[in-house]
């Protein structure tokens, strides 16, 4: 799983979502199974903190601390993406015209 640190992910407090994670991971049992790097940047800034977990390539966007014994037991655990943090369930800022 990698999650993003870059500068407007860090803002918006990629660096608790990234320590709840590997907590969650670490009671769930899970440490040795499952690699968790950090990125400079995904590329989606304004929607962070983000990730994407492989394989699969499933992009979360918006992360909070609470959203990870979710994504641990269902995704990480279970192989079911949780559908409402994934990019294509999360609703877009309106772009300006
Ligand atoms: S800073 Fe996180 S996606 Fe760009």
């Amino acid at each position: 799983m990698l999650v993003c640190k870059g500068g407007d992910c860090k803002k918006r407090s990629s660096k608790d979502v990234r320590k709840a994670l590997k907590d969650e991971l670490r009671s769930a049992g899970m440490n040795g199974d499952v690699r968790v790097d950090s990125v400079e940047c995904l590329g989606l800034c304004k929607h962070g903190p983000n990730a994407i977990v492989y394989p699969g390539g499933v992009w979360y966007l918006g992360l909070i601390e609470d959203d990870m014994p979710e994504i641990v037991e269902s995704h990480l655990k279970g192989g079911d993406p949780v559908e409402r943090l994934t990019a294509e369930f999360r609703p877009r800022k309106k772009r300006k015209q």
